[in-house]
């Protein structure tokens, strides 16, 4: 029985690869900023705990003032690949939008919550004030959107159990258990986001605004953090390869054009791999130079960028195997729109960078100052 709804008759307006480009360039800066949110807050709690360390404090305090700024691209960077991939999986990714809608609507609100605990626990901190819960608080909602989102990108790969999960609710109130990929996936958003929170504190450990002194203790205590959750993350990753099924296993690894995403994995674990090493040399070595920053942050955005590609040819094979492939759909491009939003789209790029240059121009306070 053909469990994925009827094609829209609206042709695509712009060439499949392109709109799967855009899909994965914007969904790994999505991932960048929500690793950085979901590890660099739970690092700013447990530092925000020693309340008698001036270092711990002081990077706390670094950290939750730029929160408020990273959940604003985690936003603005999720908003891009939600509509392409509306566009490519619509058939797939509404139906099981609808099928949990209680919990999906409800991502609104609770990240609503989220953000207004983050300016509590930043506001806390700066006052001196004991802040932890409301920084715990807001991570528990992060992970908690964050189990969602995974829930509803392994149940829209899932037609086989959507019949009779509209039978048993049509209220959209129902979870599903049961999909063994989908705790990994979720495990791995989790100790990912530790491991690029501790690389940030190696990056952090490179600006001027930070004494020697608390650039060694970023360095050293971000090395260690991101050299254990590195390790664990590629654990969580090996496992959350090992559950997939068998013909998306074999598909990455025979598959004329999702070979590439397997050749992606692999990247992924030489550059996680990489990204320890560069962490043990500030972490154990107590280096707190400004190359081992800057690396840190490409190798993060390489390890984001090949995790995407492979999760998308595990999305396309899975989907493949169940009868629906992304790249038969009727394409009938609107060159003349495509082309005015890849102008718009570079020009915003051109006024984000310039944002960005006049922030990194500005004369900035140092981070222990009152
Ligand atoms: C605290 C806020 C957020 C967190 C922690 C978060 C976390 C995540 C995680 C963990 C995933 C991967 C799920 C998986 O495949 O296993 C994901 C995917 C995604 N997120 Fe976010 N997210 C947040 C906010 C948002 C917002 C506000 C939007 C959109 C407006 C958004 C759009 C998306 C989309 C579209 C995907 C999947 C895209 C795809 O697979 O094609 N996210 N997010």
């Amino acid at each position: 029985m053909q469990s994925f709804p009827a094609v829209d008759p609206i042709p695509i307006p712009a060439p499949i690869w392109l709109l799967k480009l855009l899909h994965i360039v914007t969904l790994a800066l999505h991932f960048v900023a929500v690793e950085m949110l979901l590890g660099g807050l739970l690092l700013a709690v447990v530092l925000s705990l020693f309340r008698n360390s001036p270092n711990s404090m002081v990077l706390a305090r670094a950290i939750a003032r730029r929160l408020t700024v990273v959940m604003t691209f985690v936003i603005n960077l999720g908003v891009p690949p939600l509509l392409f991939a509306q566009v490519l999986y619509g058939r797939a990714l509404y139906t099981s939008s609808v099928l949990i809608g209680v919990y999906w609507i409800s991502i609104i609100a609770i990240l609503t919550l989220t953000y207004w605990l983050l300016y509590q626990f930043t506001g806390r901190l700066e006052a001196g004030k004991s802040a932890w819960w409301t920084g715990l608080s807001a991570w528990v909602l992060a992970g908690f959107i964050a189990r969602l989102l995974s829930t509803n990108m392994t149940l829209m790969l899932r037609p086989e159990v959507w019949r009779q999960m509209y039978s048993a609710s049509a209220a959209g109130a129902y979870l599903p258990t049961g999909d063994p990929t989908l705790t990994p996936r979720w495990l791995l958003m989790l100790a990912g986001g530790l491991f690029i929170g501790g690389l940030w504190l190696v990056y952090l450990s490179g600006r001027s605004t930070f004494t020697a002194e608390e650039k060694r203790f970023a360095a050293g205590l971000g090395g260690k953090v991101a050299v254990a959750f590195g390790l664990l993350y590629l654990a969580v990753g090996v496992w959350a390869a090992d559950v997939q099924p068998e013909a998306v296993k074999a598909g990455l690894a025979t598959h004329p054009l999702y070979h590439f995403a397997g050749f992606a994995g692999y990247g992924w674990l030489a550059l996680v791999v990489v990204a320890v090493l560069l962490a043990a040399i500030a972490g154990f070595g107590k280096v707190s130079a400004g190359w081992l920053a800057w690396a840190g942050a490409v190798v993060a955005l390489l390890v984001e960028i090949t995790f995407t590609v492979y999760r998308d040819g595990v999305r396309d094979l899975t989907l493949l195997s169940k009868g629906y492939d992304v790249w038969d759909r009727v394409v009938v491009t609107n060159w003349s729109v495509v082309g005015l939003f890849l102008a718009l789209f570079v020009g915003g790029l051109v006024v984000v960078g310039w944002l960005i240059s006049v922030v990194a121009r500005a004369q900035k306070p140092m981070e222990g100052a009152a």
